[in-house]
């Protein structure tokens, strides 16, 4: 099992040594290693059992850093950095050639991200290279949001854990891109499309992707925990499987016929900043209850709702 602890100067040890660390940021955790040192990032993929073809987020300390390991910086990409960063944000720009190509994929850009948490913040600024980091659980599984989930799933596998506390936002990052200059959301996420579009105005999404995505987080079937998900009518679902052994993932009240031991309310207050921070936890304790399906409801579609309701999607895709 991984050591869990707070201390930097261990996590810096290991990270200097090629060794993997999992790290806390706002949005989920990470699975960190040097993004300079090739053999580093290939435990990575090991670790996660990850295909080669999905790259993954870079992340810096500041603005600085991040302008070290990218060519060039649209002046949309810019202003975006500088009102969220640190924040819940991956901007995804041309690279420079020494970024090794399994971080990219052998893609000529990289998604750089500075994440707002204050010990890995320190960490990354203690170290003279950034962090490649992809959310630390196995593909496709939804991703951890406290240093638990990350020991149960990956804690055999690495030496140690930065525990800082359960995630704030409990999403991962906003995914944003540019093309011919317009921004191009990639991926829903902690960052909300209305906050994005009062800086930059009007932005496209494209987060629906097939087989080659751009963003492998655009895989339909994705963010999926051990049980199978159904979103729609719970009615459909009732006539499959019995109430006692349906699990509902319910936004703000218990819907009727499903015990309510088998209900998880996600923001008994009606937020979605709420519900999103107890949204993966909720869909990892399902795996842990007498129940054969999850049925999930969907939140209202507005601010980090949208993400929610994408994840849920992505999670009930069979
Ligand atoms: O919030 C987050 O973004 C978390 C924390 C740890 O920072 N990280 C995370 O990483 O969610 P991961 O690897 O689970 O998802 C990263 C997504 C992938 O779907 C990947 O394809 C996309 O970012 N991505 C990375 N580099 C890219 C690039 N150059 N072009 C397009 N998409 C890219
Ligand atoms: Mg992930």
């Amino acid at each position: 099992m991984a050591t869990i602890g707070n201390d930097i100067g261990i996590a810096k040890q290991l990270l200097t040594a090629g060794e993997l660390v999992a790290i806390p940021t706002e949005t989920v955790y990470g699975l960190a290693a040097n993004a300079m040192n090739g053999s580093a990032i290939t435990k990575i993929f090991l670790t996660k059992n990850r295909p080669a073809f999905d790259p993954l987020i870079v992340h810096v300390a500041s603005l600085e850093q991040a302008r070290s390991v990218t060519r060039e910086w649209p002046s949309a990409a810019e202003v975006l950095a500088k009102k969220f960063w640190p924040g819940p944000l991956t901007l995804v720009l041309p690279k420079i050639e020494r970024v090794p190509d399994l971080v990219t994929s052998g893609l000529d850009t990289v998604g750089v991200r500075c994440p707002n948490h204050p010990l890995t913040l320190s960490l990354l600024r203690s170290l003279d290279f950034p962090l490649a980091a992809p959310s630390a659980n196995p593909f496709g599984y939804v991703s951890p949001t406290t240093a638990d989930h990350v020991q149960k799933q990956l804690g055999d596998q690495l030496p140690y854990i930065l525990d800082g506390g359960p995630c704030e936002v409990g999403l991962e990052s906003t995914i944003v891109g540019f093309e011919q200059n317009k921004v191009i959301v990639y991926r829903l996420g902690g960052l909300d499309l209305e906050t994005i579009e009062d800086v930059v105005g009007p932005v496209s999404t494209q987060t629906t992707s097939s087989s080659n995505p751009k963003a492998p987080g655009q895989l339909s079937s994705h963010y999926a925990p051990g049980k199978q998900v159904f979103m729609g009518v719970l009615d459909e679902v009732l006539t499959t499987y019995p109430p006692e052994k349906v699990g509902v993932l319910a936004f703000s009240h218990p819907v009727g016929r499903v015990p309510s031991l088998n209900q998880i309310i996600l923001s008994p207050g009606g937020r979605v900043e709420e519900a999103a921070q107890h949204l993966f936890g909720a869909l990892r304790q399902f795996d842990q209850m007498d129940v054969s399906v999850i049925w999930a409801e969907a939140v209202p579609n507005q601010g980090i709702g949208r993400a929610i309701n994408d994840r849920l999607r992505r999670a009930s895709h069979h």
